[in-house]
């Protein structure tokens, strides 16, 4: 076991070791820690979805008339009728021709990966893309470039340097620890100039861009995938892959974490369908447009007060401090003024740019933001 025990003495040494901390959530604005309630500024429910009363019923509903698991595999037991139709309706939302469920987005990224690519395919993959992409493509077996973060200068050296029978762009729409933007066109673009494959990560989009929330990567074709997640915006659990039909057919048959896996349970499944129809309404063009506006203002205003923010264009904020201790401080800081916003380190983020990721939702007040800044301004 020391293996272990090194391993764990090293992060304390580095102030890198992570812990389980108990948080109860209250509701999408608040929940307590340590006995205390606080501002939570630390989750990816940037509708505040989770907690919404249609989601909960629905989640419910689904339960009594279907059971609390799926009993199965897809594959194996067969699939409800209501999923399929639920299929359909995220693929008309996403606008392309079909599209599948699957477990998890992180189940999504190494199964479908590792379906497309094989040992004599090269990916080609932006550096800071989440680390489940990453473990498609290594899973895969699949030669590994990464190009420098949106440096597409960069991407098409690459391609132009390595021209295997089937190679594949991969990106992340919304960087998850910088809020920051692929370029989805331009990608298109390089991908179809060089006969390539685009596999695009909405996970952060999804619900928070776009005129019914359907996320930047809408209108996957041809060989193209675009995923995304139930598991941020979307307030519940899961995630989905919006391509073809014939890419559809393929994953079901070639994709091991759909075809090896039980099927989400029917109150996921109502989850999901209720919060599909709910981010394409009216009600949610008008939360999602605010958001973006309240996050931009937030933004700016940290970076008035002095802090790196990078590029952000979305509800994430990056609050970039470089050392893992201040960052830590200044995490326990704002806990004890009653602010959950959380510490993140290498490895997640590359060395030196250890942060606060925070993470504004659309149940937070003008009050909670403006308690926010005094508090930041304070830590500076
Ligand atoms: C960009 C990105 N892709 C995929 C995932 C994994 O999604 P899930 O949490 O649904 O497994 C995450 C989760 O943080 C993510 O940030």
């Amino acid at each position: 076991m020391d293996f272990v025990k090194e391993f764990l003495k090293k992060a304390d040494a580095g102030n890198l070791r992570r812990k389980l901390r108990p948080v109860a959530p209250v509701s999408a604005r608040e929940c307590i820690v340590d006995g205390r309630k606080c501002i939570d500024f630390s989750s990816n429910n940037y509708l505040a979805l989770s907690d919404h009363p249609k989601l909960k019923e629905a989640a419910v509903r689904w339960t009594n008339l279907y059971g609390a698991g799926s009993k199965g595999s897809r594959l194996v037991t067969g699939t409800f009728p209501p999923y399929m139709e639920l299929e359909r309706k995220i693929a008309a939302w996403k606008g392309s021709e079909a599209s599948l469920v699957i477990g998890s987005g992180f189940l999504a990224n190494i199964g479908a990966i590792s379906a497309v690519a094989d040992r004599d395919s090269a990916i080609f993959a932006d550096k800071l893309n989440h680390a489940s992409l990453n473990s498609g493509a290594q899973l895969s077996g699949a030669g590994f470039r990464r190009y420098r973060h949106l440096d597409l200068k960069h991407l098409e050296a690459l391609m132009h340097n390595d021209s295997p029978s089937r190679r594949i762009i991969i990106s992340d729409t919304v960087f998850s620890m910088d809020g920051d933007l692929a370029d989805v066109q331009a990608l298109k673009k390089i991908s179809h100039e060089h006969g390539a494959m685009l596999y695009l990560d909405d996970a952060h989009a999804t619900g928070v861009f776009g005129c019914k929330g359907e996320g930047l990567a809408s209108g996957a074709g041809g060989l193209d995938i675009s995923m995304g997640t139930f598991s941020k915006a979307m307030g519940s659990y899961g995630a989905y892959v919006a391509c073809s039909e014939e890419m559809k057919e393929y994953l079901v048959n070639r994709c091991g974490t759909f075809v090896f896996s039980t099927a989400l349970p029917p109150a996921a499944y109502g989850a999901i369908d209720a919060a599909v129809d709910l981010v394409q309404s009216q009600e949610y063009c008008e939360i999602r447009r605010n958001l973006l506006v309240k996050s931009a203002k937030l933004a700016e205003e940290i970076r008035w007060i002095g802090f790196d923010t990078g590029n952000t264009a979305t509800p994430i904020i990056p609050v970039i401090a470089g050392d893992p201790e201040k960052v830590l401080r200044i995490s326990r800081n704002l806990l004890e003024k009653g602010m959950l916003v959380v510490a993140i380190r290498p490895p997640t983020v590359p060395k030196g740019s250890a942060r606060l990721r925070l993470s504004l939702n659309s149940a937070h007040t003008d009050s909670d933001i403006s308690r926010l800044l005094e508090a930041l301004e304070e830590n500076l």
